[in-house]
């Protein structure tokens, strides 16, 4: 899907940049991210949606996946409302200029501050729990009516990561569906809160269709109850998880597969129940953002362990993608500068950070490299640049936006003064200067 092709340097060149071009101008690494595969995967949710559903539907990118202003922006002129979990993740949204009436707060844990930085905002804010429940009553008691939607726990369980699994019943997200009559009664005698829907998300990187149409059933279920009650309850948000292409093994369903599948499966149930269509909402984080972007690495040291294996590092790692020291996940890597040359050697990826564990990637197939070379490692759009850190106190890197043979900065790298910024040296430690 990356608008990719190698150039007569045998170079690889995304959104028509030179990706060693690229690094030389922004430096190393540096996450590029190709505006086209973005756009495009934002149109095939939204055009799909409306040839397989009749009703009206609604597409939320899950920021979490990566948030920053550009992002957001690109997102919401496609269409798409945005889902933020944190205060911080609402302010960008916000400062992108993501209209409020377009924003969905979620969070297991939101905290006063945010939930009264969530209202007086004027976003949707999703439910997670009693407590949440109840201090909204409160607060939105002095102002107008609260627009909230109601998070349940589906008890739905699919194949995917332990640590990225939601749907099942232990899990720490959602109200417990066993209490479902209890919520929605309590929302109905709220008059200060105005439940405009239901959300459920089972997890992510899943490649299953059956676990989102055993979903659909159960959330019909639910909006009938609601309607009984008298709920004003017509949108239906069936979360994200769609898995997207790691490594030439993974094979899941594409987009348009998976939007007909959860269309038919909620017109379905709706009908096999005799409720009303909703309007449909999906939550995708994943499959928007992560084969848009590639992180691009300068080649470094190697270390031969006779027999084992050959280390070759890399000038970034688990601080900018550390998915595979988290999940065990699995990159795909190719280098720019050399795209025809025959994979002659068998390596593993190193980065530099202080741990045994950080590799990206174990035994990839590369050509004869020398230091200098550029590594890119493909698909890394989804939760690197989102769950960096500044381990090891190395700065972030700086991230590119390519289109059409033009780069523009989204992220600007941080420098070593950024490092020190939030740092305060109490008066009584600071050191005579020598
Ligand atoms: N909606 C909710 C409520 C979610 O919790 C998530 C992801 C999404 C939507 C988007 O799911 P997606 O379409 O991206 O699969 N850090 C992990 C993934 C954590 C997912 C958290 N929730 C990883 O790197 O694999």
């Amino acid at each position: 899907p990356l608008t990719a092709k190698v150039n007569n340097r045998d170079c690889l060149e995304i959104g028509g940049c030179d990706v060693t071009t690229l690094v030389r101008q922004f430096g190393s690494p540096l996450y590029i991210l190709d505006e086209e595969t973005l756009r495009t995967a934002c149109r095939q949710y939204r055009d799909n949606f409306k040839r397989y559903y009749p009703g009206n539907s609604q597409i939320v990118y899950a920021s979490k996946a990566w948030n920053c202003l550009a992002i957001c922006a690109i997102v919401a002129s496609e269409g798409l409302a945005v889902d933020v979990v944190s205060g911080g993740e609402l302010y960008t949204a916000i400062s992108a200029g993501v209209n409020p009436e377009w924003l969905y707060f979620h969070g297991n844990n939101k905290s006063r501050g945010e939930l009264e930085f969530a209202v007086e905002s004027g976003c949707t804010i999703v439910v997670d729990n009693w407590l949440e429940l109840k201090t909204l009553a409160s607060l939105a008691n002095t102002s107008s009516a609260v627009k909230i939607m109601l998070r349940l726990t589906p008890g739905i369980e699919c194949h995917t990561h332990e640590y990225i699994r939601t749907g099942h019943l232990d899990s720490k997200f959602g109200f417990d569906p066993n209490q479902v009559d209890e919520v929605l009664s309590f929302v109905s005698q709220a008059a200060s809160l105005c439940c405009v829907g239901i959300h459920a998300h089972i997890g992510s990187q899943i490649f299953e269709l059956q676990p989102h149409r055993d979903l659909a059933g159960v959330m019909v279920q639910w909006l009938d109850k609601a309607a009984s009650l008298g709920l004003p309850v017509t949108r239906l948000n069936i979360g994200g998880g769609l898995g997207i292409c790691y490594t030439e093994a993974d094979d899941p369903p594409s987009i348009e597969a998976w939007v007909k599948t959860v269309s038919e499966s909620i017109v379905a149930s709706c009908q096999a129940q005799q409720v009303p269509l909703p309007t449909l909402m999906c939550e995708p984080g994943r499959s928007l953002v992560g084969p848009a972007c590639v992180t691009a690495y300068t080649l470094g040291s190697r270390k031969e362990v006779p027999d084992i294996r050959t280390y070759l590092s890399v000038d970034g790692g688990m601080s900018d993608n550390p998915r595979p020291i988290t999940y065990q996940s699995v990159y795909r890597a190719v280098v720019a500068n050399r795209m025809s040359a025959p994979l002659t050697e068998t390596l593993t990826i190193a980065g530099l950070h202080c741990e045994s564990g950080d590799v990206l990637i174990k035994d990839i197939q590369l050509p004869q490299t020398e230091p200098g070379d550029i590594l890119v490692v493909m698909s890394t759009g989804a939760y690197n640049y989102s769950m960096a850190s500044n381990y090891n106190r190395v700065p972030k890197p700086a991230g590119v936006l390519v289109k059409d043979g033009e780069a523009n900065t989204i992220l600007q790298r941080e420098t070593y003064q950024d490092l020190v910024r939030q740092d305060r040296l109490p008066e009584r430690l600071k050191l005579n200067s020598r």
